[in-house]
């Protein structure tokens, strides 16, 4: 399905460029078998930009946004085709005792706010709509934790792009047309052992991470090992860094011993973010691995794709894949590379190309 809006021509990203907000729910679900379901959730596509702007204005202030992601299994039947080019199941990645495993998720939401109490409200109304539909694979309830650290105590988001940079590195463009707007995102839910890190000496896990712990600085190059997690981390493609945007987020019960980070980053393409994957689980070369697997392991994970504001709101009248081959797709005849974005009020992907 091509999703043509016609009042307005460019497709419009979901908040993906959205600013770090002080709280945040991820909850994913997986959709019941039965067709029915697929009908719901369609409808339920159509009308979300309506329920977060109806949740949003009762605190205008507390900036209240909402990304719906969808995996590769659930992309046929909820929407027919054509389908994102690299939407795929997440790869998995073992070696040693290191798993980066792919667990059960069909849509993703990711509902970040200034305050808890709106992100709850909103995961309340939408389950309160998909409730019959879905079941929930995971939610978790992340928090600003001091300095924007994560809770191993290191600042966490440093080096994420920034302005155009954001942009560019976040959202497809004419590179897949049909999904000019969309964006790549990838979750895991770690788990830290706490203990065993605290026991380390604040100079080793500084190496681990490649930057200083109390200032933050990065290590100079000279020092900084080359498994260090902020050099795995590091893609170059033709000379050039290539970078994805994580939003990750502290959470835990410390009456039960939890202590994790949630970690998703966006990008325009899932292939960098598994390289990124790969280079800390396998390793770069094999075997220089990321040591902070070594205390902290992934319990979660999970390849969605965020389809752009235009596309969902035309989802309600999308053809499953079973009706799709006898329905020929609307063409568009937007110029695709053109997003328009609004969170940063930085201009289109096209303008950049341009200047
Ligand atoms: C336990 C989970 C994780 C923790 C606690 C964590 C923490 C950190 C910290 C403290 C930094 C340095 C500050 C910064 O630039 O943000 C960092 C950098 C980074 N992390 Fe992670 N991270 C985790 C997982 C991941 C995963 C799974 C990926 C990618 C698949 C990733 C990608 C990156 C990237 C791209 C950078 C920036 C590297 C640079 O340009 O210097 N992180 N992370």
């Amino acid at each position: 399905m091509t999703v043509v809006n016609e009042a307005d021509e460019v497709p419009l990203p979901q908040p993906v460029l959205g600013p770090l907000t002080r709280a945040a729910i991820f909850l994913v679900v997986t959709v019941k078998p039965e067709p029915e379901n697929y009908e719901a959730l369609r409808s339920f596509c159509g009308d979300i930009a309506g329920l977060i702007r109806a949740v949003e204005f009762r605190d205008i202030d507390a900036g209240l946004t909402c990304i719906a992601a969808f995996g590769s299994d659930v992309w046929d039947p909820l929407f027919g085709s054509p389908r994102p080019a690299e939407l795929h199941p997440l790869r998995e990645f073992r070696s040693g005792n290191r798993y980066a495993l792919a667990t059960p998720g069909d849509i993703l939401f990711h509902i970040r706010a200034g305050r808890m109490d709106i992100c709850f409200e909103l995961a309340t109304q939408i389950m309160e709509k998909i409730g019959d539909a879905v079941e929930v694979a995971d939610e978790v309830q992340g928090f600003r934790y001091f300095e924007d650290r994560d809770l191993i105590g290191f600042v966490d988001g440093t080096e994420n792009p920034r302005g155009s940079l954001a942009l560019e590195s976040a959202l497809v463009g004419d590179e897949d047309a049909p999904f000019a707007g969309g964006s790549y995102v990838l979750v895991q839910k770690y788990l830290h052992d706490m203990k065993a890190w605290n026991a380390l000496s604040t100079e080793a896990q500084e190496r681990i991470i490649g930057r200083k712990k109390l200032s933050d600085i990065e290590l100079d190059d000279s020092v900084k090992p080359t498994n260090a997690h902020s050099a795995l981390t590091v893609i170059e493609e033709n000379g050039k860094e290539v970078k994805i945007l994580r939003d990750n987020m502290p959470f835990g019960q410390p009456g039960r011993g939890e202590f994790g980070t949630y970690f998703i980053g966006y990008c325009r393409t899932p292939r960098i973010t598994e390289l990124m994957l790969e280079n800390m689980f396998v390793g770069r070369p094999p075997g220089n691995y990321d040591r902070l697997l070594d205390f902290s392991r992934a319990v979660t994970g999970g390849l969605f794709f965020a389809p752009s504001a235009t596309f969902l709101e035309g989802a309600a009248d999308a053809q499953p894949a079973s009706e799709a081959s006898s329905t020929p797709a609307v063409a568009s005849d937007q110029p695709s590379s053109s997003v328009r974005d609004t969170s940063l009020g930085i201009g289109s992907l096209r303008g950049e190309r341009n200047e």
